[in-house]
């Protein structure tokens, strides 16, 4: 296991090979950075008490907003924030991600992040994941609502749209930015009920 700069040992840098028990989905919740990102936290409890097995992939812009060991802690997996955390297993571990998920669900969803994967980015393991998964993708942005609006936004949204990738709020409301409008992360329980609902058409249990 690496060391950081103190000399302790780097949990988030632990192993990340993807053991999923047979019949459990796998969810890679990945978090951008964003203000609401701390809701992720509640998100990721939601996601593992509903009985999926739950890999979070954060940017390192998120790093900033919430800590990788909470997210750890909640998620009971490791936390992915560097292509370089993946040392010890031969198969690159994002791809083992990205070949094991049911679903990758981002939330929250920042404006840069819609743009990576709109125009194919594969810069960090989470834009690289969602080039790489065949799972669904549902994004819950969250962003200031003047950025929202804006048309290069608006245009990223409309070719992710045609891609298959689906969409989750943003809802209307008070924004950390000051600002009111549309921009807000949709509710967290909806996020999860949305999840949920993905996973079981999967299964055809749902037309
Ligand atoms: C306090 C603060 C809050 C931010 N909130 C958001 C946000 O809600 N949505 C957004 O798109 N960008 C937000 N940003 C800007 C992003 O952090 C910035 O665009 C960053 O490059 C996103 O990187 P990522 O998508 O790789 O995480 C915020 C920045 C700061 C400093």
């Amino acid at each position: 296991m690496e060391r950081n700069s103190k000399g302790k040992r780097d949990k988030t840098s632990a192993r990340k090979v993807v053991r999923i028990p047979p019949d459990t989905k796998s969810v890679v919740l990945g978090v951008t950075g964003s203000i609401a990102a701390h809701k992720s936290a509640e998100l990721a409890s939601l996601l593992v008490k509903q009985g999926h097995e739950v890999f979070v992939v954060m940017t390192q812009d998120a790093t900033e907003f919430i800590s990788p060991l909470t997210l750890q802690t909640l998620s009971k997996n490791p936390v992915t924030t560097s292509f370089f955390d993946e040392k010890e297993n031969w198969r690159p571990g994002h791809i083992e991600l990205a070949d094991h998920a049911n679903l990758l669900l981002i939330a929250p969803a920042t404006a840069h992040i819609i743009a990576e994967l709109a125009h194919g980015l594969a810069g960090h393991p989470l834009a690289a994941i969602a080039l790489a998964t065949r799972a669904p993708i549902l994004l819950a942005p969250a962003m200031n609502g003047k950025m929202w609006e804006h048309r290069a936004t608006q245009e990223n949204v409309e070719k992710l749209r045609a891609c298959g990738v689906e969409f989750i709020g943003p809802e209307e409301g008070m924004l950390a930015c000051g600002y009111e409008g549309l921009g807000r992360l949709w509710k967290v329980n909806d996020i999860a009920f949305r999840a949920e609902f993905m996973l079981a058409r999967q299964d055809n249990l749902i037309a």
